[in-house]
């Protein structure tokens, strides 16, 4: 017979009022850490009216993305509803099971895809590495310059164009809001972001309409859209408007974060840092990096598990929940959830425990030599609605890196923490990512 969710240990106060004041005082990914080293596994967190589980065990995380039948992830999220609109990010059962396998990223070619978008890829950030080193020498915050250059090469890849100055300008200002509604609950506190939003919209709009104006012509697509207008789709071209613009909204930040985190970490671990370069330079000057295969890129083992320890200590997505369905009972670790109920597990927490990782607080690239346990490694989540860019992010993350060290010197000021705040949905560098980027 399950307990009822209120015997669940958890911290107690009047009303959760005293999680409410921890979490005016600590990063929540920080503060459910503290929470799990003294609670453990399993707790519930009272804020208000509200009470949610809290789990990090990967068997209880497994059933929950996998039980259908009785969780949910509850979408849309009306703050970010106005950017996701209906692509899968924001849909349920049964729009998001008949639309998630036509997503562009989605299918048998989507790995050919990928490696056709390599060259593009090593394009845009050796463009950006010899505009920016040749730009007055010292040191600037490196972690705009790495949104730019994301952005830039999200643009390439799934639309097959950059964009204008303007267009990069209201992609920021959408990227503020998100983060404004998700602080303010909801509400815009900028009056001209319907407008923006409406040109944002309409601008890719634009972009996928004339594409299938002009049909398909290119033998072998580069780009995402190219693919799609070659071999069609059976995404409505509404769905498929709202997908393409997701991709942009919902990737290029984290793809940013992940690329702050690593190169800070290549900075603070330089016998770490120093693998790495080794290798890609090696290979960078026996071969151009624009004709590197999948295959190559996966075999740049030290990159690789660099970039996965990197993502492991600093997941750009700290937070990810399921919700017991409307009118169900949910069932977890022992304990009956009443409908409704959001139940929430952490990236960052579990990447951080030591019951599940060695010395889970040291940078050790080698564990990834091993293939981590199922569910403890989940940076872009885990079961069925897990990250659709999760293969396009890792190779990009993985191009953009090696193609860095290959064309700049780089220095980062390692001399505090990586300090993290709390950015749209995701984390992002909480102060300037203070550091040098020169040609080499
Ligand atoms: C470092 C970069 C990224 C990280 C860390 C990341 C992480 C995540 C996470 C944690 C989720 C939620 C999974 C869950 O609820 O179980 C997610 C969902 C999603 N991501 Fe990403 N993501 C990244 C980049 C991208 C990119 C480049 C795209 C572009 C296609 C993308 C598209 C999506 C979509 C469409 C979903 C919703 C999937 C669904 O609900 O079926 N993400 N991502």
């Amino acid at each position: 017979m399950p307990n009822p969710l209120s015997a669940a240990p958890g911290p107690q106060s009047p009303l959760g009022l005293g999680v409410l004041l921890d979490l005016l005082r600590t990063e929540p990914w920080d503060l459910l850490y503290r929470y799990a080293q003294t609670y453990g596994d399993l707790f519930k967190i009272d804020a208000l009216h509200l009470t949610a589980l809290f789990v990090n065990r990967p068997d209880l995380i497994e059933t929950l993305v996998d039980s259908h039948d009785m969780f949910v992830k509850r979408t849309p999220n009306p703050s970010t509803l106005p950017f996701t609109r209906k692509s899968i990010f924001a849909t349920t059962r049964p729009l998001w099971a008949e639309t998630r396998p036509h997503h562009p990223y989605a299918g048998e070619h989507a790995p050919l895809v990928f490696e056709r978008m390599i060259p593009a890829l090593v394009d845009v950030v050796t463009e950006h590495v010899r505009t920016m080193g040749r730009g007055p020498a010292g040191t600037v915050d490196l972690y705009p310059l790495l949104v730019r250059m994301s952005y830039d090469a999200f643009c390439t890849n799934v639309l097959g164009q950059r964009t204008s100055d303007a267009t990069y300008i209201r992609y920021l200002r959408l990227i503020r809001e998100v983060t404004t509604r998700l602080k303010t609950n909801g509400t815009t506190l900028d009056p001209r972001f319907w407008w923006v939003l409406r040109r944002w919209h309409q601008e890719i709009s634009e972009v996928v309409d004339r594409r299938f104006q002009q049909g398909a012509d290119a033998v072998a697509p580069t780009d995402a859209l190219g693919f799609v207008t070659k071999n069609g789709t059976k995404l409505p071209r509404d769905i498929l408007k709202d997908e393409v613009s997701t991709m942009i909204v919902g990737g290029v930040h984290p793809v940013a974060t992940a690329l702050s985190a690593a190169l800070y970490n290549l900075c603070r671990y330089p016998d770490e840092g120093r693998r790495v370069m080794d290798e890609v330079r090696d290979v960078a000057s026996r071969r151009d990096l624009r004709t590197l295969t999948l295959a190559d890129v996966k075999a740049l083992e030290c990159l690789d598990r660099f970039a996965d320890e990197s993502m492991r200590l600093y997941p750009p997505v700290h937070i990810i929940m399921r919700a017991v369905l409307p009118g169900k009972v949910g069932v977890l670790g022992g304990y009956a959830l009443p409908a409704n109920t959001e139940v929430v597990f952490s990236p960052w927490v579990m990447h951080r425990t030591a019951r599940y990782w060695e010395a889970p607080l040291e940078f050790r690239p080698a564990r990834f030599a091993k293939a981590p346990a199922p569910y403890t490694f989940m940076p872009f989540g885990v079961g069925e609605r897990t990250c659709m860019g999760q293969p396009y992010a890792r190779l990009c993350i993985r191009i953009v890196l090696a193609t860095l060290l290959t064309e700049a010197n780089i220095e980062v000021n390692v001399s505090k923490p990586l300090a993290l705040a709390f950015g749209p949905l995701i984390i992002v560098p909480k102060n300037p990512l203070h550091g040098q980027l020169s040609l080499r």
